[in-house]
C-alpha cells in the first residue's frame, strides 16, 4: 500500500525557511499525510537539520534551470529558472499520490481532502485564469511522466521560463476537459488576487485554506519583533504593499514560535540571520526609521508610513496610472483607501 504526501521544494536557505513554515502549518492543522522536502545543494547544514525535524523525508535533488533569461525577464523574475527543479517531484514513486506546494505557501486549515482529487488538479492562475497556477497541484509520481516532462522541456522549452509554463503546456486540457481538476481558488489564494478583486476577497476570503505569497517579495524579506508580535522593516519594493498584513503576521508568528527554536538548536553557537529582531536592534531600527512598521493589530489595514510621501496626483492622472498598471499600493491605491471607497459605495 503506497502512501500520500505533501511535497515542497527549496533550493536555498530562504526558501527553506518558507518550507519549514509550510511544513509546520500542515502539521498544526493535523495532516495525516507524509511531508517531503526536495532540497538543492545550496541549502546549508543547519537548515537541513531543521527541515529534518519537520519533514518525514528531506531529499536532495539536482538543480534544473531553464536559464531562459528572455522569458523570465518578461515576468521580471530572473530567479525563477530554477523552478524547473520542481519537476523532480514526479520521481517520488514510493508515494501513490502527492500534493505539491510552493515553499511560499502556508496552510490555514486542514487540506487533506485534496488527496481525493486526480492528477493534474490545480487552481486557476490569477494572472491568466485559463492557466493553472503551479504553486499548489495534485499529481501522481511516475517515472514515465517524469521522463515525458523532461523530454517535453528539452523539445519545447517553457513559455514562462519556469515550471508553470511547462506544466500548462504538458497538461494542456486542464482548462477545458474536467472541472473536477479545477481546485477552488481558496486552495491557492495569492496576494495579487486580493488586491485585484477586493470585493471577492471580502466575500470569500474567510474560506481561504492556503495562502500563496506569490511575487518577488516574500515574508522572509521582512523582519519580526517577537516581543510585540509585529512584522517590521518592510522592503522598499512597492510590490511589498500587496502582501496581506494578516497573513504576513500569521506566517511570522508560525516562524517565530515553531521554526526559530529549531534553527536556534541547529545553529548552536553560530550566529545566523533569523529575521527576528532582538530588543536592542528593534530600538535602533525605530530610531533610524521612525514609522517603518507594520500595523500591530491584526486588522485589514495596510502597512503605513513606509513610502516616501509622493506629490499629490490628480484623479485623472491616478486613473491613467492605474490603467497602465502603475498602482500606488503604498499610497492612494493602498488597501485601506480602496476598502474605504468600497465601503462608502456599499453604504
Ligand atoms: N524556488 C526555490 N528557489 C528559488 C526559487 C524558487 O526553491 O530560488 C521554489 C520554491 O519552492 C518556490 C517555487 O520554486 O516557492 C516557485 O517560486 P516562487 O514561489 O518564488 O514563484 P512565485 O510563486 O512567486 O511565482
Ligand atoms: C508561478 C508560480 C510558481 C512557478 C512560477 C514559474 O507564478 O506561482 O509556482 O514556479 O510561476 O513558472
Ligand atoms: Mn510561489
Amino acid at each position: 500500500m503506497f502512501g500520500e504526501a505533501f511535497v515542497t521544494l527549496a533550493t536555498n536557505d530562504n526558501y527553506a525557511k518558507g518550507a519549514m513554515v509550510l511544513g509546520c502549518s500542515l502539521r498544526e492543522h493535523r495532516t495525516t499525510r507524509k511531508l517531503v522536502a526536495l532540497i538543492g545543494p545550496h541549502v546549508t547544514e543547519p537548515c537541513r537539520e531543521a527541515l529534518h525535524s519537520i519533514f518525514d523525508e528531506v531529499r536532495s535533488v539536482d538543480i534544473m534551470d531553464s536559464g531562459d533569461a528572455a522569458q523570465l525577464a518578461l515576468m521580471q523574475r530572473p530567479d525563477l529558472g530554477v523552478t524547473l527543479t520542481k519537476l523532480h517531484c514526479w520521481t517520488l514513486t514510493h508515494y501513490d499520490k502527492c500534493v505539491f506546494m510552493d515553499a511560499d505557501t502556508m496552510a490555514l486549515s486542514n487540506i487533506d481532502e485534496l488527496f481525493e482529487r486526480e492528477e493534474l488538479s490545480a487552481a486557476p492562475d490569477p494572472g491568466w485564469p485559463d492557466c493553472f497556477n503551479s504553486g499548489v497541484f495534485v499529481f501522481r509520481p511516475s517515472v514515465e511522466t517524469h521522463e515525458k516532462l523532461l523530454t517535453f522541456c528539452a523539445d519545447n522549452g517553457s513559455f514562462d521560463g519556469g515550471d508553470q509554463g511547462i506544466l500548462n503546456s504538458f497538461f494542456n486540457t486542464w482548462a477545458t476537459a474536467d472541472i473536477s481538476k479545477h481546485l477552488p481558488f481558496v486552495y491557492n489564494l495569492s496576494s495579487i488576487a486580493i488586491y485585484s478583486y477586493l470585493p471577492a476577497f471580502k466575500h470569500y476570503g474567510r474560506d481561504a485554506k492556503v495562502v500563496h505569497f506569490l511575487g518577488k517579495t516574500k515574508p522572509w524579506c521582512y523582519s519580526y519583533d517577537a516581543q510585540s508580535g509585529e512584522v517590521v522593516n518592510r522592503p522598499q519594493d512597492p510590490e511589498s504593499g500587496r502582501l496581506h498584513p494578516d497573513y504576513l503576521q500569521t506566517w511570522w508568528r508560525m516562524y517565530a514560535t515553531s521554526v526559530m527554536p529549531l534553527l536556534q538548536r541547529a545553529y548552536g553557537d553560530q550566529p545566523f540571520n533569523s529575521g527576528v529582531l532582538e530588543a536592542s536592534c528593534q530600538e535602533k531600527l525605530q530610531q533610524d526609521k521612525p514609522g517603518d512598521q507594520m500595523p500591530s493589530s491584526p486588522t485589514i489595514a495596510p502597512p503605513t508610513g513606509t513610502a516616501p510621501s509622493p506629490r499629490r496626483v490628480s484623479s485623472e492622472e491616478r486613473k491613467q496610472r492605474w490603467e497602465a498598471g502603475q498602482m500606488d499600493y503604498l499610497g492612494d491605491d493602498s488597501f485601506a483607501n480602496i476598502e474605504r471607497k468600497l465601503d462608502s459605495f456599499l453604504k
